[in-house]
């Protein structure tokens, strides 16, 4: 099956922090989609004229919409749906008032798959086209999850939490079985289809050591996993984890003890971190991950993007819900814009659509296959209208450059100014705005 999706068309190819040469951008743009796999991309004219686009072909025009790769959510939790905007507390009360209580829940027999379905479709309706999601202690709460993901082939990498102490008895696994569910998880879904397993011991406050010893045994025997994680988001998690590991240098060392970190190793928020934590993220290839909208809500702290990237650690960013308060990547750009800013760092908007896009993948080493628009990459799309407010419309009235068309999608805009989302070519949305 062949299509065509025209509109004004932006791809990156490089880092804007890196280099000038970052993008193309094509005002009169098209997208050629072959069985939900990009296989020409540029401009329409261009395309006409080397015999690229087939006769016939069914076409979607969708300008003066932008189109661009999917947005990549790198750190999401799939049963905290409904703990969103829970009232006062810090990470730690947070967890034991609002969150394991709600996470108890899917051990319903039922539960699960219906959240899984609401889920994608927030996700789909925010442009978002990949997360990396954490699920529940329970196995049928990923079971579901990647079953949902699945049968839309949209591109999941998740996993169930591994926890067995520190919090209620109905979220708690063992050991043993926190190893078994997620070993047959990882038989079952892991590289059928697009979907992929990450080993997720929820963070080492849950974790004991005979736990992360077996998530390291996991993480051995199944290399080409991702690892998901929390580290040092917040001074009372910080003292409370060294307290629970007195022989570790510093929060990090635990999982590194544990064999735990590496290139596909993602570490939730990454904001206290110590001088030899962040060598030793450089030195292992380990992930930081940037939660900004979380990070504010919770009270946890400022994430210093500029340093860590000085230091060489690759990072990603993402919306935590529930701890976050929007599923909307646009949104995540705005807050983290805003905390770079109390720093006194400049996130440019091609930076910022940079990373929630091929950063992201990159982040992922999933960039062969989404994050952009190169051919042979899979057709993940959001189309944006940067005029879908009567606000945004008004200011983009003064806007001339791309770039300061993008800043106002970024600080303006929600899930209002997504047109339609593209899962492996398929529409996603009922109704093209
Ligand atoms: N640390 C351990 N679990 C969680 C969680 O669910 N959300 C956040 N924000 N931090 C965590
Ligand atoms: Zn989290």
């Amino acid at each position: 099956m062949q299509q065509l999706i025209r509109g004004r068309v932006l791809d990156f190819h490089a880092d804007p922090q890196d280099t000038d040469d970052n993008h193309r951008f094509w005002d009169d743009g098209a997208v050629l989609i072959t069985d939900g796999i990009i296989t020409a991309c540029g401009d329409h004219g261009d395309l006409t004229r080397q015999g690229a686009i087939p006769a016939g072909v069914a076409e979607v025009d969708h300008r003066p919409h932008l189109i661009m790769a999917g947005f990549i959510d790198t750190h999401i939790h799939f049963p905290q749906v409904q703990v969103v905007a829970s009232w006062g507390a810090q990470l730690l009360d947070w967890l034991n008032d609002y969150t394991f209580p709600e996470e108890a829940r899917y051990a319903r027999q039922g539960h699960a798959p219906v959240m899984a379905e609401a889920f994608l479709d927030l996700l789909n309706a925010h442009g978002t086209t990949t997360a990396v999601a954490f699920c529940s202690v329970h196995k049928q709460s990923a079971d579901a999850l990647f079953t949902a993901a699945h049968a839309r082939n949209m591109a999941m990498v998740a996993g169930k939490v591994m926890m067995d102490r520190n919090a209620p008895p109905e979220v708690l696994d063992t050991p043993r079985q926190g190893y078994d569910d997620s070993r047959a998880l990882i038989a079952e879904w892991h590289g059928k289809g697009r979907q992929r397993y990450a080993i997720t011991p929820r963070f080492a406050i849950t974790s004991s050591p005979e736990q992360l010893e077996l998530a390291g045994q996991l993480a051995t025997e199944h290399p080409d996993c991702h690892i998901q994680t929390h580290l040092s988001e917040n001074r009372a998690e910080i003292n409370f984890t060294l307290s629970l590991y007195p022989k570790a240098r510093d929060y990090l060392d635990i999982y590194d003890t544990y064999g735990l970190l590496g290139p596909r190793t993602l570490l939730g928020h990454s904001i206290h971190l110590e001088p030899r934590e962040i060598a030793r993220m450089a030195e292992t290839g380990s992930r930081a991950v940037f939660c900004p909208t979380s990070n504010l809500f919770l009270g946890s702290g400022l994430f210093d993007a500029g340093g860590l990237r000085d230091a060489g650690v690759v990072q990603g960013i993402a919306t935590d819900i529930g701890g976050g308060t929007s599923y909307s990547m646009l949104a995540t750009l705005a807050e983290g814009y805003k905390i770079l800013q109390l720093q006194d760092q400049r996130l440019h908007p091609l930076a910022a659509f940079h990373w929630a896009t091929r950063g992201n993948a990159i982040a992922l080493g999933m960039e062969d296959r989404i994050g952009t628009l190169a051919p042979g990459s899979d057709a993940d799309l959001v189309v944006l209208d940067p005029r879908a407010t009567p606000a945004m419309a008004l200011r983009m009235d003064r806007v001339e450059t791309l770039a300061q068309e993008l800043f106002v999608l970024q600080i303006m805009g929600d899930d209002r100014a997504i047109a339609q989302t593209y899962v492996a070519g398929r529409a996603m949305k009922a109704t093209d705005g």
